[in-house]
């Protein structure tokens, strides 16, 4: 026995037509208009589109960050997710200093398991670069499906590696098929400028920013292709959030540098003016890199029309205002860095870019599931509708409109970033390898069926 969906009009990053999806065994089995069976049970969508299940390459859920961990663990963050229509998420596990490659993930395999309701991988964040972590490289694309690592150029003390480190992983990720995706901030002169207003007396949230120039992201932006163009490896930039960023990724692109580029809703749809006054309210901001001049949004969609910027995922890696962001009261440099958002990026996209004309549909679709899935090793089981790919797919009503906000949301965390925004559309249905896991706009499982995904090599 199979599922219909019936009439609804199929958006792809290609194509854009009306027909009918009959869904068996997890898989799309077939498209056309004369495809259900007496058994099948139908699904009306007429007046829908069907998309993808979207694919957010960047979350942070369970994350320990000094003495506290995010907001959003597994269960919180997967379920925020498919409510939006995401089904498929890439957290970042991370190697802490004097662990190995292996401790790291089994740690977060722990974490995940079982708690999942979307379909999940791993990239793997090396912070402790050595050489048996050199030689793990090989068991962690091959055997772990894990085909993708991060670096962080900033976070000083913490998660930074040098430069030795950056320019070794990328020789070596690159003969091992991984991809390297890398936050892009000089670490060291951030470090500076945020001592020198500490040592002024400056220690509210409006100086996170400023600490945060764009240029300290442009410069290392700049260094990361360079050193991706000397090695031939392949690189991410994840959230670019200004212009000199993206136009640095733009001329490496025209060189022929093999580098991709993410951005999330954030930094398309707020600004900098959050962080204005004296008071703490700009705690909930505080992200890295920072929100930007207003001006940046629209440079930032028209990189994601004409190609420079390839993804649009969310960074979530969320903190209550209480009790979390607070520890910084004394000291902005002291507030965990990070916002929610994994539950609204399709809803964003389509409210702030589709339905004002900056994308389209099917650029849309790109964005937030087929550019995804290409890059990190997942399509086309997932990112397309087509015949013998997963059965992902969301019934995306665009009449459906909501404001959101922190009442009203499935994350696990006091503030929306979003709180008071309008959107328009809504996913009402939501698959997951053919079982429904959101009706009418609800969670409708109690048990996560989310499974690990081993992805396939970059080349
Ligand atoms: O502020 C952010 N982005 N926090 C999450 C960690 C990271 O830098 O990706
Ligand atoms: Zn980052
Ligand atoms: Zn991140």
């Amino acid at each position: 026995m199979g599922l219909i969906l019936r009439g609804g009009i199929i958006v792809t990053a290609a194509e854009c037509y009306q027909a009918d999806i009959r869904i068996e065994d997890e898989i799309i089995a077939d498209i056309g208009s004369q495809v259900a069976r007496p058994e099948d049970t139908v699904i009306p969508a007429e007046g829908c589109y069907i998309i993808p299940g979207g694919i957010d390459a960047h979350t942070h859920f369970d994350l320990p960050v000094g003495t506290i961990s995010t907001a959003d663990d597994f269960a919180s963050g997967t379920r925020a997710a498919i409510l939006g229509g995401t089904t498929t998420i890439i957290d970042y596990a991370t190697q802490f200093k004097g662990e190995t490659l292996q401790q790291g993930l089994t740690n977060w395999h722990r974490r995940a398991a079982g708690k999942c309701f979307a379909d999940y991988g791993f990239h793997m964040a090396i912070t402790d670069w050595n050489e048996q972590v050199s030689r793990e490289l090989p068991w962690l694309s091959q055997e772990a499906g894990v085909t993708s690592v991060k670096l962080y150029m900033a976070y000083k003390h913490s998660l930074q590696v040098d430069d030795s480190a950056l320019f070794q992983v990328l020789e070596r990720a690159r003969d091992c098929g991984i991809l390297t995706c890398v936050h892009c901030e000089n670490g060291d002169i951030v470090d500076n400028m945020i001592r020198r207003f500490r040592n002024q007396g400056k220690t509210t949230p409006r100086y996170h920013p400023l600490s945060r120039p764009s240029q300290v992201e442009q410069e290392a932006v700049n260094r990361l292709s360079v050193l991706a163009d000397m090695t031939k490896a392949p690189v991410v930039v994840v959230h670019v959030s200004c212009r000199e960023a993206m136009e640095t990724v733009a001329q490496a692109k025209v060189r022929g540098v093999r580098i991709f580029a993410e951005t999330c809703p954030q930094y398309l749809v707020l600004d900098d003016s959050v962080y204005q006054g004296s008071g703490f309210a700009g705690a909930k901001y505080v992200m890295s890199p920072p929100l930007r001049p207003r001006e940046n949004q629209d440079y930032l969609w028209d990189g994601l029309r004409s190609g420079i910027l390839d993804t649009v995922a969310t960074d979530h890696c969320s903190f209550n205002f209480k009790g979390q962001k607070e520890l910084g009261k004394e000291d902005f440099s002291k507030i965990p860095n990070g916002a929610p958002g994994v539950e609204h990026r399709l809803g964003l996209l389509y409210t702030y870019g589709v339905k004002t004309g900056k994308i389209s549909l099917k650029q849309f679709v790109d964005k937030v599931a087929a550019r995804p899935a290409k890059l990190f090793g997942l399509y086309p089981k997932k990112g397309t509708i087509t015949p013998g790919s997963d059965a992902d797919l969301v019934i995306w009503d665009e009449r459906r409109q909501f404001t959101i906000s922190a009442a009203t949301q499935a994350h696990n965390v006091d503030y929306s970033p979003y709180e008071g925004m309008k959107q328009q559309g809504q996913a009402i249905h939501v698959f997951l390898r053919g079982r429904q896991v959101v009706k009418n706009g609800r969670v409708c499982t109690k048990t996560p069926q989310g499974q690990f995904l081993l992805r396939k090599p970059f080349f």
